[in-house]
């Protein structure tokens, strides 16, 4: 058995790029009988940023929602928000006496957000890769399907477990990160040089899974593309068309060659309205199953509360390990 791990802020909206190179990923990782898989809605990371308590509250609840309704099943997998199990930020503080100040220094992530964020540059910004170790590492997780974005979070945690297994022997398992084949990276429709983020000021930019069809058609037509007419795959030269092109295979469930085979004598309005149409049409189910779950609160806490109680049964084995090998006292 091989055991899956990830987390997914709820923060804002849920995009595009976070279904596409994470969610769909997880939907199919869960369906193998050989995973064990685990999501978490990574709450405790979200306050790096300050947040408003009631829309956060709101965000978390409807972010659980969508993992639902997007097929991630609390009866084939763990999914639990990370607040809820203790273990997470107990790890954390563990780990942080075996990271070094200069390796937080040096995350991109860390030095972006710095900028966005330069008058709350707190402790939890900095420390936020130390805590998304913890939530790899108290699960004995083998793989780490994510974005492009998130991997050197995963290499980071990495070296953490290696450091604390080369003290104490072997005390963690030492995970992978893995990329979805296509749509690991999905850019901005604005800007198709930076990637699709929901904390861009600019909501054309990225497309949220619950805006309705109207809203996707109309920013999938204003999407930017380039100056030439020809349909081609090359993210180097045509990251706009090629960037619609990765969404509109997904969507399709079909190879990118396919895909660009069925414009042969198209023109980029036609990709930007099939690509539109093939999203509507991905989406559609998902959003129907959304609002149903978003009324049945009672539903969706039985599920959370199962949830932790059974990321808690693994995390607490793993914290005790770890804690006898230091040398605690233990009661
Ligand atoms: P978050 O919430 O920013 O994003 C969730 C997942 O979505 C992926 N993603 C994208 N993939 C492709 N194209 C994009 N434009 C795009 N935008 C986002 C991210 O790579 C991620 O996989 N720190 C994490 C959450 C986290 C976590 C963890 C992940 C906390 N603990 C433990 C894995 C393991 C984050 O903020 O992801």
């Amino acid at each position: 058995m091989k055991t899956i791990y990830s987390a997914i802020q709820p923060s804002g909206i849920m995009t595009l790029g976070n279904y596409i190179g994470a969610v769909d990923n997880w939907h199919r990782m869960q369906a193998d009988a050989n995973n064990k898989c685990i999501f978490a809605l990574a709450d405790l990371h979200t306050i790096t940023v300050r947040q408003d308590p009631q829309k956060f509250h709101e965000n978390a609840m409807s972010f659980y929602a969508l993992l639902l309704a997007l097929g991630i099943d609390p009866k084939k997998s763990i999914v639990y928000f990370q607040s809820h199990v203790q273990e997470h930020a107990y790890l954390s503080w563990l780990l942080n006496c075996y990271t070094m100040v200069g390796e937080m220094n040096r995350m991109t992530q860390f030095k972006d957000k710095s900028q966005k964020h330069a008058d709350n540059v707190n402790m939890g910004l900095m420390d936020y890769p130390v805590l998304m170790a913890a939530d790899i590492l108290l699960y004995n997780t083998d793989e780490v399907p994510v974005g492009y974005d998130q991997l050197q979070h995963i290499e980071i945690a990495r070296d953490i477990a290696e450091r604390v297994n080369g003290i104490y022997g072997d005390i963690f398992t030492i995970p992978k990160g893995v990329l979805t084949k296509v749509g690991a990276k999905v850019m901005s429709l604005q800007d198709p040089l930076s990637k699709m983020s929901k904390s861009d000021p600019n909501p054309k930019s990225y497309i949220s899974v619950l805006d309705d069809d109207a809203t996707i058609m109309k920013k999938f037509k204003s999407a930017v593309t380039d100056s030439e007419t020809e349909i081609r795959f090359d993210p180097e030269n045509k990251p706009g068309v090629s960037n619609l092109l990765t969404i509109l295979a997904v969507a399709q469930n079909k190879s990118i060659d396919e895909v660009v085979k069925d414009f042969d004598g198209l023109m980029y309005g036609h990709l930007k309205v099939r690509t539109g149409e093939a999203v509507c049409e991905m989406l559609k189910p998902m959003k129907e199953e959304y609002n149903r779950l978003i009324k049945d609160e009672a539903y969706l806490m039985k599920c959370a509360k199962e949830g932790a109680e059974q990321a808690h049964d693994i995390a607490i084995d793993t914290l005790n390990r770890f804690k006898k090998a230091i040398g605690f006292v233990t009661l």
